[in-house]
């Protein structure tokens, strides 16, 4: 009765081609015996009019098959993610950002293209261009009228205030740098169709922007995956531009066509974590409560909306954190400069308005020299209070939650304490960061999933759906939902490559929805098969034992099915399958998911944008060395709420990775761009990232499952961004440490991130506003 007949299952041989590195990334392992390679032509001005472009250099050199140029284009010169014309692919009048593409070079190697774009001319009459935020806000370069939210009475709340608080801060950008960098592979298919490999989140956007720029229906246009190499947001719109530029190629040779950014050009021209300049006031009362909050968030978007707006969107509704605010006034600007253009990157907005609130609620525990976990607890929503923007807060734990967190930072406060009374040139902090995380797409339409199953008639199973895989665990969840659902061994089931043919018009695999939304839609066509299943083993049980037949009695679980009423009988799942294919049962479904429940009005700054909160705090203490700016996490722990967990690993690897993520941007990640719109770091030797070897050894994760109404597929909850949000805490433990050097008379202004070199110039300026720093120095 074994249930394996010994045929080798699809989906182990493709983990082993992955864990052994022979097959990692789009496209590798496919060659043909013709092909062109792509390579862009590239502005190399932040901004200016073109006034020509000379490629015949490039053309001549042996090798080049093509040059393509804007005018080149056959349907329209257009990419743009809210609205096509907004970004052309090709710049034809005006360039925006270095590294720009104006042209492309198609050649017989990759190398060959490179070596000719580089031969390319352009003249470029230079503009001024614009870099920074309040140049930006000043010339009035935003894509859009600024996004306002409201609620209360906020000249009222500031009148009546204890304290005010005010202030700007900031934070910075951040390289995705995913293993993979930007690529595609386009194919020829018959009847001018054609077949897109493309690393990207975003399937649908890929397919709908390469069939706009090529004049094709969607129908034409293929697009299929396995998985990426990492994407971490900058692959949600960052591929579309890299597919688009390999369809034009496979267009006009009538080959396939490949491209593939080395690190360095991946670095210097694709986007990043939007920086954002905030203006705020806060109001409180003298027991720490705070009574108004007034905001201004403004982001940098680089040279085209792309997600601009909806991260800046993200911002404004997660500046309340996990807080009840109830008189607000929230301002968003997507700020229009001179840089590659800013996109996606795990939290969309959502970690650089957690610092703006974070760094409030700290200066609020310092004012009144109370512990900052008490401010934070009076202030934590409760049950069914409501949001600036009108969401009402269910299942609201952070107070529990802070409750499990509590004697971990008491004990790191005294060790801090301890250590701080005997060492006077090293110094610890302890960081104490809750987080309220609201998942879901706020564009409500995008809260759309899809799935497709197939069982055949030896008992495999293939499973389609929206998703991508990137490295977060998706495809085994959701090939997990569909077992648990039909009763059956994960090992049984075939993940497919995500592919617009077999799911079409599916959202990118984004704000951490990918289980929530694929997920139950696989569960819904899984319940479709299990329904007919019932009715077929019924049939299978009445001819075999005789059992009057009743589907709702069949049972399945483990890979046999059995009558309720006759335990003792049970068939395999194969014996099932073959019995249902050969008395004509329906073994296929098709199904649609669409997150219910949920509504939200942009330009009014009111509904419900999420179907539930993800909750947690993290608490890290790290050390500081005064003299040389250095530090280290010395410990860290968190503890997360993220609703019934559908497999651990996955989920503690989500936490561990995005907690780094998030402590690298905050304390490491510094990318700054030169005078002419370059970016200082284009490689790892001047681009930190944190290591494996960052994770301090005093480390831990506490999985707080709770029972969620308001959670999705088997009571689970998005776990993908919400984790990158903890990091932050490393950014309060350092400056707390630094505040320890000045006997904590002195208020930190810590720049973020707090890097080495920034940690030093502030203990340099601390030391000299205080007495206690002194005789230290
Ligand atoms: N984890 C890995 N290993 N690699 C990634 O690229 N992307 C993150 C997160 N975790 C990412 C990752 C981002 S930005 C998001 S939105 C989610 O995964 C997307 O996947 P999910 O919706 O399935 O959680
Ligand atoms: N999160 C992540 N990606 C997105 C969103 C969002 O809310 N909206 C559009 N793309
Ligand atoms: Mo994630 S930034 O929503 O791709």
């Amino acid at each position: 009765m074994n249930p394996k007949r010994g045929r080798r299952s699809a989906d182990a041989e493709s983990k082993l081609l992955l864990v052994t590195g022979r097959e990692r990334y789009i496209g590798e392992g496919l060659n043909f015996a013709d092909m062109v390679h792509a390579y862009p032509i590239v502005s190399p001005a932040a901004h200016g009019l073109i006034r020509g472009i000379d490629v015949s250099r490039t053309q001549a050199v042996p090798g080049v098959r093509r040059v393509l140029l804007a005018g080149d284009i056959p349907g329209k010169n257009g990419i743009g993610a809210s609205r096509r014309d907004e970004e052309p692919l090709l710049a034809f009048n005006e360039v925006l950002y270095v590294g720009q593409p104006v042209g492309i070079v198609l050649a017989d190697t990759s190398e060959t293209a490179r070596y000719a774009a580089h031969l390319a001319e352009i003249d470029i009459e230079i503009l001024e261009p614009i870099f920074g935020i309040r140049e930006a806000v000043a010339a009035g370069s935003l894509y859009r009228p600024p996004l306002e939210i409201h609620t209360g009475d906020l000249e009222k709340a500031f009148a009546e205030a204890d304290f005010v608080l005010e202030g700007t801060l900031e934070s910075g950008a951040q390289e995705h740098l995913y293993l993979e960098t930007q690529r595609a592979l386009a194919i020829p298919k018959s009847g001018g169709s054609l077949l897109i490999h493309s690393a990207t989140q975003g399937v649908t956007d890929v397919q709908d922007a390469v069939s706009n720029v090529l004049g094709l229906s969607n129908h034409s246009v293929e697009v299929d995956l396995m998985r990426v190499g990492g994407a971490f947001g900058g692959k949600e719109r960052g591929g579309t531009m890299w597919a688009a530029v390999a369809a034009l190629g496979t267009w006009a040779t009538g080959l396939p066509c490949r491209i593939e950014l080395d690190r360095k050009d991946d670095l210097a021209w694709t986007g990043k974590r939007h920086p954002f300049l905030t203006d705020y006031r806060a109001a409180f009362s003298k027991e720490g409560r705070i009574l108004a909050l007034d905001v201004e968030l403004n982001a940098n978007g680089g040279a085209f909306e792309d997600f601009t707006i909806p991260i800046v969107e993200r911002a404004m509704l997660g500046v309340d954190g996990p807080y009840s605010i109830r008189n607000t006034r929230i301002i968003g600007r997507g700020c229009k400069t001179h840089l590659p253009s800013n996109t996606a990157f795990r939290g969309f907005g959502a970690p650089q308005a957690s610092f703006v609130i974070e760094s409030i609620m700290d200066r609020a525990a310092r004012t009144l020299g109370k512990d900052l976990a008490e401010i934070q607890r009076i202030n934590f929503y409760r049950d069914g209070e409501e949001t600036p923007y009108g969401q009402r807060v269910y299942e609201a734990f952070s107070g529990e939650i802070l409750d499990r967190a509590l004697p971990k930072y008491k004990e790191l406060l005294a060790e801090a304490e301890a250590f701080n009374a005997v060492n006077h040139h090293k110094k610890r902090g302890v960081g104490l960061l809750p987080v309220k995380y609201g998942i879901a797409f706020t564009a409500t339409f995008l809260n759309q999933g899809n799935a497709l199953i197939w069982v055949y008639m030896d008992g495999s199973i293939s499973l389609s759906h929206g998703g991508v895989e990137m490295g977060q665990g998706l495809f085994r969840k959701v090939a997990r939902i569909v077992a648990r659902t039909l009763g059956v061994r994960e090992e049984r089931i075939k993940c497919e490559t995500t592919n617009t043919l077999r799911i079409g018009s599916v959202a990118s695999t984004a704000a951490s929805s990918g289980t929530d939304i694929n997920g139950y839609a696989a569960y819904l066509a899984a319940k479709d098969i299990r329904a007919e299943l019932r009715k077929a083993a019924s049939q299978m049980l009445h001819e075999e034992v005789g059992l009057a037949p009743t589907p709702e009695y069949i049972e399945f679980e483990d890979d046999y099915c059995w009558d309720k009423r006759l335990a003792d009988e049970k068939r395999t799942f194969e014996a099932l399958a073959s019995f249902a294919y050969f008395n004509r049962y329906n073994l296929g479904a098709q199904s649609h998911f669409a997150t219910p429940g949920l509504s939200y009005d942009m330009e009014a700054g009111k509904g419900t944008p999420f179907a539930y909160f993800s909750l947690g705090e993290a608490v890290v203490m790290a050390e500081v060395d005064l003299l040389t700016g250095g530090y280290e996490m010395k410990s860290a722990h968190i503890v997360h709420e993220g609703g019934e967990i559908l497999d651990e690993a996955i989920d503690r690897g989500q936490i561990t990775g995005g907690f780094l993520q998030g402590v690298g941007l905050c304390t490491m990640e510094d990318l700054r761009f030169d005078g002419q719109g370059r970016p200082m770091a284009d490689s790892l030797s001047t681009y930190k990232v944190p290591a494996f070897s960052d994770l301090p050894e005093d480390y831990s994760v506490d999985l707080y499952s709770s029972r969620n109404e308001h959670a999705s597929i088997f009571g689970s909850k998005g776990i993908g961004e919400p984790p990158l949000l903890y990091g932050l805490a490393a950014y309060f433990a350092v400056k707390h440490a630094l505040e320890a050097f000045g006997g904590g008379a002195v208020e930190s202004r810590l720049s973020n991130p707090a890097t080495p070199e920034a940690v030093a110039l502030e203990a340099e300026r601390i030391r000299k506003t205080t007495k206690t720093g002194k005789g230290t120095a």
